[in-house]
């Protein structure tokens, strides 16, 4: 058993706005609300998930208010929810089957609705969202449930992205789905706040690409003028859903690395696809941010160098070898994934936008790094400062700041500890002395992350400064929190 497995372990406490013990001092300026998703429950019917991806999703909020902090966490109590706990009945979802049948219902019209990747506020409305078309609506003060949020719109599509991405500029969200079928296609939309204020939240299409095999993708890259899509070559032939077999959606992609990654630039006024570039294969999840430059797009993200990572992922990958995708094998699912069986390499690239002949360059940043966040301020701009979990040490999970031009980094460990996602969060320009809010440091702020004491097998809420890259407070949890994945923080969320 590794020394993390009890961020492995499904969590039953849920607390309502419960302060916490506070070590050190939270800034008193910092007011509003963090809240997190991920998994909270791993076995359903005594049968566990079997992949991280997989657990019942809970949501948790830590609010802040003049230097205290407070903690709220419920399960998402969907359909899938209800389903697991009164039926016992798992559902088919990532990479865990319910069966044959369950498979082919899941993609072809009743796909779960776990919501247990992300959290965003889309046209007003705040919700938890995962990559099959259900996103949960629910209430940012109880955490509790409201209903689905459906799109007032016909766009056909079967995986979709949590990573949406917010362009205040424009006043608009963007996104991209994957349909499959006959013809496969990448839809890039926008869902306008204007429209949605008038209580029409719609998807509106920039652009559809038909696409033979179409790749499994996590999220996108957004500049001011561009879209892009980062293709692996981790891909699927869609016609495998219809095929009997076990497994669940993940199970369908093959590795196939003569196929390069690509880069698919649209240029969102117009829809027109600008870049369509084929580059030595790398996988990624996440990109952390993108940005125009003399012609060029740049586009930073967390590369690797092949999808093995997501067999590390699996609930039984710790202290097996780990096989390729396609011959996976069984596993004892209680050991959990392995963490550390990979380094995700913060890489830039640059591509050039209007001349082909022109090579496009690749440029490691950092290695050993994962979840990457940058303050909300720098997105889609030339930009300073990453920041993610460390990942590069055995037997813990840290935190960076990485200054992504010349790839100098600042980390933060602590013994024994699992540090998750960064969400960095800017002073406001009222609390910063001297400065007029747009002069302010990109760092001015705080940065809160989770983390798990594996000694103690207790939670906690890491308070760092965004420019030292220093603990300033430390909040402790009652319990353990399972390892989730990603959170936003809602200023405007104050009770
Ligand atoms: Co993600």
């Amino acid at each position: 058993m590794p020394a993390y497995s009890s961020g492995f372990r499904s969590l039953d406490a849920e607390h309502d706005d419960l302060a916490l013990d506070v070590t050190g001092e939270i800034p008193s300026w910092l007011s509003g609300s963090l809240v997190r998703n991920g998994p909270g429950k791993f076995e359903v019917g005594g049968q566990r998930v079997e992949h991280w991806f997989d657990g019942l999703a809970m949501l948790h909020k830590f609010r802040f208010d003049a230097g205290s902090v407070s903690y709220s966490n419920r399960f998402l109590r969907t359909e899938t929810y209800r389903r697991a706990v009164e039926e016992g009945e798992i559902s088919s979802q990532f990479a865990t089957s319910g069966g044959y049948l369950d498979q082919l219902k899941s993609f072809l019209g009743d796909p779960t609705d776990n919501a247990n990747v992300n959290v965003a506020r889309v046209g007003g409305e705040y919700v938890a969202l995962t990559e099959t078309l259900r996103r949960v609506r629910f209430d940012p003060e109880s955490l509790a449930v409201q209903d689905h949020l459906d799109y007032a719109d016909d766009l056909t599509v079967h995986h979709v992205t949590a990573h949406l991405q917010r362009d205040d500029r424009r006043g608009e969200t963007v996104g991209y789905a994957t349909q499959f079928g006959r013809t496969n296609r990448y839809h890039v939309y926008r869902v306008s706040d204007e429209q949605s204020a008038a209580g029409k939240i719609e998807r509106v299409p920039v652009v559809s690409l038909d696409v033979d095999r179409p790749a499994y993708l996590h999220s996108f890259a957004l500049t001011p003028r561009y879209a892009v899509l980062v293709e692996p070559p981790f891909v699927t032939n869609p016609m495998r859903f219809l095929l009997p077999g076990e497994g669940g959606f993940i199970d369908n992609f093959r590795w196939r690395p003569e196929r390069g990654t690509r880069f698919l630039a649209v240029e969102r006024e117009t829809g027109d696809l600008v870049v369509e570039r084929r580059v030595t294969p790398f996988f990624f999840f996440h990109t952390v941010n993108a940005f125009e430059s003399e012609g060029d797009i740049v586009v930073d993200l967390v590369a690797y160098e092949d999808a093995e990572i997501v067999s590390n992922l699996f609930m039984g990958a710790v202290g097996e070898e780990v096989e390729s995708v396609d011959e996976r094998g069984e596993r004892a699912p209680d050991s959990g994934p392995d963490l550390n069986a990979a380094d995700g390499e913060l890489t830039r690239f640059r591509i050039p936008v209007a001349d082909d002949s022109e090579s496009v360059r690749r440029r490691s940043v950092y290695t050993g790094t994962e979840l990457p966040r940058v303050a909300p301020q720098a997105r889609t701009k030339r930009y300073r400062y990453a920041y993610g979990q460390a990942t590069a040490r055995e037997g813990q999970t840290g935190l960076v700041k990485v200054t992504v031009e010349t790839g100098e980094a600042t980390e933060w460990w602590a013994d024994d500890h699992y540090a998750g996602e960064p969400i960095f969060v800017p002073k406001p320009a009222e609390d910063v002395e001297g400065t007029e809010g747009a002069d302010a440091p990109e760092d001015r702020g705080v940065v809160l992350a989770p983390a798990l004491d594996a000694e103690r097998g207790q939670s906690l809420l890491v308070v760092l400064d965004g420019e030292r890259f220093e603990e300033l407070a430390r909040a402790e949890v009652p319990h353990h929190i399972p390892f989730g994945f990603h959170g936003e923080f809602f200023p405007e969320v104050e009770r």
